[in-house]
């Protein structure tokens, strides 16, 4: 069996719903829209991605302000790092109405957010946009979105993933809670909908009870595409059974690679098909003018925008340790790196990527300028082009997440001097060929799910 499944590659704009990019600092760039609280920002950029044939439009998110440095949320407020973070269904229904095929994927937590609900915002996005909705799964990451929900921590790390496996079987079976064709709409007769043909759940299971039926018709996919981005062992299995795209963060050539054929093979052994399942690497990519611009450009975005505590917040949070009872130049032990629950892969990724220079928190705190490690695609278009390319051809991946450094300049430059480059070698589509986002992806609409075979008594 191909673990590719075809030779042009997937796009996906890695969008924040913010004031800033993934880049902390990107706030202070001269260009940066200051109109990111109006929709016609949003819908600006959907544009510009729909004119580029992008996949997908993407939103990640986080439940909270970075509020776990300091047991406070000042240095966030005061740096911008990250303090504004919007609903995001409000935001990809405006830019659903801005475009007609664009992708559109939002974040939601397994966690903090209940079944019935999820199910319900992503049947109604993919009506609306004509099936162009993705749901990306996450767990979740940190205490301070667990004391926005009524707990007091996070739960813990296989925890999260068990309640996650029950929460996606639950939102699929939802959405195949009425039948395609269950609406007659029968005027003259007085029947609007098949009773035989839309189903009530009586879903009672380890973590939920839900009755159901969903009050929203088979969505237009069938089901939305899942997103997922498990890296550790457990959560690349649970991608391996759900997932339609998997993101990733790997830092170089030889790990993306070694994670592409690790997670295929996971996808193969529950029986799926891996060439069906798109593995995109979060790539950040920096395009100039010339070779030197874009040089100048990454190092302004790298080292000069963000202030170091800025960073140092920003990996608090991520990491779920407070760094506050640390200095800046002290080393980051072992020991210390164990006492990391969040993304603890994140800390081991550095460390292993410094080989044995010393890793101070300074330096740890810089890599958090750019949120999560993934490969830097820096030159003129053509140049990035030809990097893509490079991945996309070592059977590294089928395609990218490409975050930007500011917002919307970096996708309009994207669009005008990458996407060219990327045609012309033959990998990427001149045209949409369908409307649907999984008619984009080449993936079936499903069929849907079978009854469970024992339902608890109503
Ligand atoms: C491109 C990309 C985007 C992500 N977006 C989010 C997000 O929006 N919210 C979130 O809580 N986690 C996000 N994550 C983190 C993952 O959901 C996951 O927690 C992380 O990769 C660690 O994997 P693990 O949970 O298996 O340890 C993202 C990861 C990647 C690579």
């Amino acid at each position: 069996m191909s673990r590719r499944r075809t030779d042009q590659m997937a796009l996906v704009a890695f969008m924040q719903a913010s004031n800033v990019s993934v880049f902390a600092g990107s706030w202070r760039w001269p260009s940066s829209a200051e109109d990111y609280l109006d929709l016609r920002y949003y819908q600006r950029i959907a544009r510009t991605l729909e004119d580029g044939t992008f996949d997908l439009m993407f939103f990640d998110d986080r439940l909270a302000m970075p509020a776990i440095y300091g047991d406070s949320v000042a240095e966030a407020v005061r740096y911008g790092a990250r303090p504004i973070k919007l609903d995001l269904m409000t935001v990809l229904g405006v830019c659903a109405g801005a475009t007609e095929k664009l992708g559109l994927g939002a974040t939601y937590s397994t966690t903090y957010y209940p079944p019935f609900h999820v199910a319900r915002s992503f049947a109604t996005l993919d009506h609306l946009s004509g099936g162009r909705a993705a749901w990306n799964v996450v767990t979740s990451v940190n205490d301070a979105e667990a004391r926005n929900f009524g707990m007091d921590v996070h739960l813990g790390h296989d925890a999260r993933y068990d309640r996650a496996d029950e929460f996606v079987e639950l939102v699929s079976r939802l959405w195949d809670s009425w039948e395609d064709g269950a609406i007659i709409a029968d005027r003259a007769a007085g029947m609007f909908a098949d009773p035989a043909k839309v189903h009530e759940l009586h879903h009672r299971g380890e973590f939920f009870e839900v009755r159901g039926p969903l009050t929203v018709p088979r969505p237009p996919q069938g089901r939305p595409p899942i997103i997922q981005a498990g890296s550790s062992g457990r959560g690349r299995d649970f991608a391996a059974k759900w997932a339609d795209l998997i993101f990733t963060a790997a830092p170089n050539l030889a790990m993306a690679k070694e994670h592409y054929r690790d997670q295929k093979e996971r996808i193969a052994t529950l029986g799926r098909d891996p060439s069906k399942v798109r593995m995109l690497p979060m790539a950040y990519v920096v395009v100039g003018e010339t070779e030197a611009h874009a040089k100048e450009k990454e190092d302004i975005f790298l080292n000069q925008l963000v202030d170091p505590m800025a960073s140092l917040t920003l990996l608090s949070e991520l990491t779920n340790y407070d760094f506050s009872g640390h200095a800046l130049d002290d080393e980051v032990t072992d020991e210390l790196i164990d006492s990391v629950s969040g993304i603890r892969g994140l800390v081991q990724g550095v460390r292993k990527s410094l080989g044995d220079q010393p890793l101070t928190l300074r330096r740890l705190a810089s890599h958090r300028a750019t949120l999560l490690q993934g490969p830097r695609f820096v030159g003129t278009g053509d140049q990035v082009a030809e990097q893509m390319h490079a991945w996309f051809d070592e059977e590294a991946c089928d395609g990218f997440v490409v975050a930007a450094t500011h917002l919307p300049g970096t996708f309009e430059e994207f669009v005008r001097m990458v996407v060219p480059g990327l045609r012309r070698r033959g990998v990427f589509r001149t045209a949409y060929s369908g409307t649907t986002l999984r008619e984009h992806l080449g993936l079936a609409r499903p069929e849907r799910m079978p009854e469970p075979a024992v339902l608890a008594a109503p």
